[in-house]
């Protein structure tokens, strides 16, 4: 390529396309020609490891053969067939396994394109299941959202949003949510101390669901980490402690795992660290692999069945491209490369590399902390966050690492088939990053 060409494709990249969270006033990003395994590689030839899963997405590494072939068979049947009416063996394939692998009784599965989507025909459903279900409580008006909650950017999900920096903005358009604490889990680490925590943590939650018996349509969460909100762990036992409040005061529970889950934390979905089944259950980003659009929204019988009958009970929503093939055959080959991955020495054994690595860097500055479940970790600033994370994952680039900054925590989230050599790099240049950001300040 000349280097006409790339400045030129520099320039339209800053000048014609609007990035997703960027100020485009200074924007300065890379354009990416291909990809392989772990690593990105840019229009000039330089190659960065993608320590983010292109965000949070490819479990399996860039142009991963069986998804690859996957991908090119089903080109070879159809790309595109709607969901309104019609079906594909794949689609139909894919559903029937995720029911299989989900929690216990989500047994139905609606397909969209990306999280917020997933997220949005979540509340959707639940607010006409109380609506139509066998004793009818059209009372129920009412969502309970967790403090710092991201589910999507969508007006629906920024409404159950709690990140001030991007949701407090659009309030005035946003329809009322109870909010209760955001369960960080890691203002006491130590068991007993989390322990008590976690249950002031369950108290306010069920003062929320007292003052409102009745009247909530869902309690909706991320478990076990908010990621967006700066990857907030939750204490043991949070998630476990919510799905029970929302068992005792009769209401739905929806588990937002499009970050968390397909693998990312050590088991296939997140809930199962704490033998949990919500009424809902929403996936995307891994579930392609981090190669097509798609999410879903896993449901139980009790609510699939409240649909049935006659016109009026029908679900007025959908998504042109919800259950798409190409989409379907990536999720099932991400799926059985995921499935034989998880529990196996290899993954075992990076996700101790992480943590033996993340401890030691943690070590490094009284400022810093760690936090880590499966290949889901990060390194978070105590003090001088945003302006020392972002230095970090600047440095990093000069290093050949891709990992992005938020907030005051860098997010480490790399492909969960990474080798044990990349990995160390990743963990070597993170050391590197902060010789030359936390030692030079
Ligand atoms: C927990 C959670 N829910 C929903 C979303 C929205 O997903 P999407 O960006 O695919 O719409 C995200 C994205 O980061 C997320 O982390």
């Amino acid at each position: 390529m000349s280097k006409f060409l790339k400045d030129e494709l520099e320039r339209l990249d800053r000048t014609v396309i609007w990035h997703a969270f960027s100020q485009m006033e200074n924007y300065d990003g890379l354009v990416i020609e291909s990809a392989e395994g772990s690593w990105l590689q840019d229009i000039h030839g330089r190659r960065f490891l993608d320590g983010a899963s292109s965000l949070w997405c490819n479990m399996h590494g860039h142009r991963h053969p069986a998804i690859d072939q996957a991908i090119r068979d089903q080109l070879d049947k159809v790309a595109h067939v709607t969901n309104l009416g019609m079906s594909h063996p794949v689609t139909i394939q894919l559903a029937e396994r995720l029911t299989r692998l989900a929690p216990a009784g989500l047994e139905h599965v609606f397909f969209c394109s990306d999280g917020a989507s997933a997220v949005e025909v979540a509340m959707k459903i639940a607010f006409q299941y109380w609506r139509q279900c066998p004793e009818p409580q059209p009372q129920r008006t009412k969502f309970i959202a967790l403090g710092s909650a991201y589910h999507g950017d969508t007006i629906g999900t920024v409404a159950v949003g709690g990140v001030a920096r991007f949701h407090e903005l659009f309030r005035p358009l946003l329809f009322p949510v109870l909010r209760g604490p955001c369960p960080d889990g890691s203002i006491h680490e130590n068991q007993t101390e989390s322990a008590t925590l976690c249950q002031e943590y369950l108290a306010a939650y069920r003062a929320l669901l007292a003052e409102n018996a009745g009247e909530v349509v869902a309690v909706i969460a991320e478990p076990l980490c908010q990621c967006a909100a700066g990857m907030v762990f939750h204490p043991p036992g949070f998630l476990r402690g919510l799905a029970e409040l929302c068992q005792e005061f009769g209401t739905l529970l929806i588990v937002d795992e499009i970050a968390v889950g397909m693998g990312r934390t050590g088991r296939l979905f997140a809930c199962e660290h704490e033998q949990v089944a919500p009424d809902l259950l929403c996936i995307g980003k891994g579930l392609t692999g981090g190669y097509l659009p798609m999410s879903a929204t896993l449901t139980s019988k009790k609510i699939f069945q409240s649909f049935l009958g006659d016109a009026s009970k029908t679900l007025y929503h959908g998504h042109t491209y919800g259950g798409n093939p190409l989409s379907a055959a990536a999720a099932m080959a991400t799926l059985t490369l995921t499935e034989s991955l998880l529990g196996s020495e290899s993954m075992i054994a990076r996700i101790q590399q992480l943590e033996i690595g993340l401890k030691k860097l943690s070590e490094y500055d009284d400022e810093l902390r760690a936090r880590q479940l499966g290949l889901l970790g990060c390194l978070q600033f105590r003090s001088g966050g945003p302006s020392k994370s972002a230095s970090v994952c600047k440095r990093l680039l000069e290093r050949g690492v891709w990992l992005r900054p938020l907030g005051d925590c860098i997010p480490i989230v790399p492909p969960i088939n990474i080798s044990e050599k990349d990995l160390e790099h990743l963990l070597n240049s993170l050391e590197y990053g902060l010789d030359l950001t936390v030692k030079v300040l």
